[in-house]
């Protein structure tokens, strides 16, 4: 079985899909940290995330680079979104993200482009959506927790800078497919946005 999910930044569909996996004992990738390793790389080197060339090189990060804490930064958010654009990148990165999807057992993949073109035969799919005030109290709440001095306005614009990026472009732009099953959870705490997701896909999987 395999389990797409997708959605704006700050949705809680990392979180989804991790509840997810270990509900239906399935592996889990979460493919944004993929275009975020390539974002870090460029960002280690120096370059320039809007050259499609610069991008490209990046995509042959070391594996380690997928460990670095820095890939949760905002900043390496920003740049993620900035090379995803690129369809060279989305090129490079299609054919790990496809094996994932395809291994025996099957498998959950969260990201952007799931349900749509890297497993557009995935047995469910959910669109995992927020509001985008609700969303930035979210990553608000987060970054505070952490010690981040932040302000809910810079958080407001940034989020919806990437959601005019993501949905924008011309290659695999987010957006809901046409058989997926959409959870707002804009109302709704973690733990009730979760319990939702796992009926959802009992009730899409028979
Ligand atoms: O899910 P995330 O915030 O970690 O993703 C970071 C960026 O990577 C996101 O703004 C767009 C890009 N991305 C993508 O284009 N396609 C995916 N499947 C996953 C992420």
């Amino acid at each position: 079985m395999i389990i797409a999910v997708d959605g704006p930044t700050a949705s809680g569909k990392g979180t989804i899909a991790r509840a997810l996996a270990a509900h239906f004992g399935l592996p889990h990738l979460d493919t944004g940290l993929l275009y975020r390793a390539v974002g870090r790389q460029v960002e280690l080197a120096g370059g320039d995330p809007d050259d499609p060339a610069v991008a490209l090189a990046a995509c042959d990060f070391a594996e380690s680079l997928l460990t670095d804490p820095a890939l949760r930064s905002e900043i390496v958010g920003g740049l993620a979104s900035r090379v995803s654009i690129h369809p060279a990148v989305r090129r490079a990165l299609y054919d790990r993200q496809r094996a994932f999807a395809t291994q025996p057992g099957g498998a959950v993949l969260d990201g952007r482009d799931i349900g749509t073109v890297i497993a557009p035969e995935a047995e469910v799919k959910l669109y995992v959506t927020a509001s985008v005030e609700a969303r930035a109290q979210r990553r608000f709440a987060e970054m505070r927790k952490r010690g981040e001095a932040v302000s809910l306005a810079a958080i407001e614009d940034d989020l919806h800078r990437r959601d005019q990026r993501d949905s924008g472009r011309a290659d695999a732009p987010l957006r809901a497919a046409d058989d997926a099953l959409t959870l707002d959870n804009s109302h709704l705490s973690a733990e009730q946005s979760v319990a939702e997701a796992i009926r959802l896909a009992e009730n899409g999987r028979r």
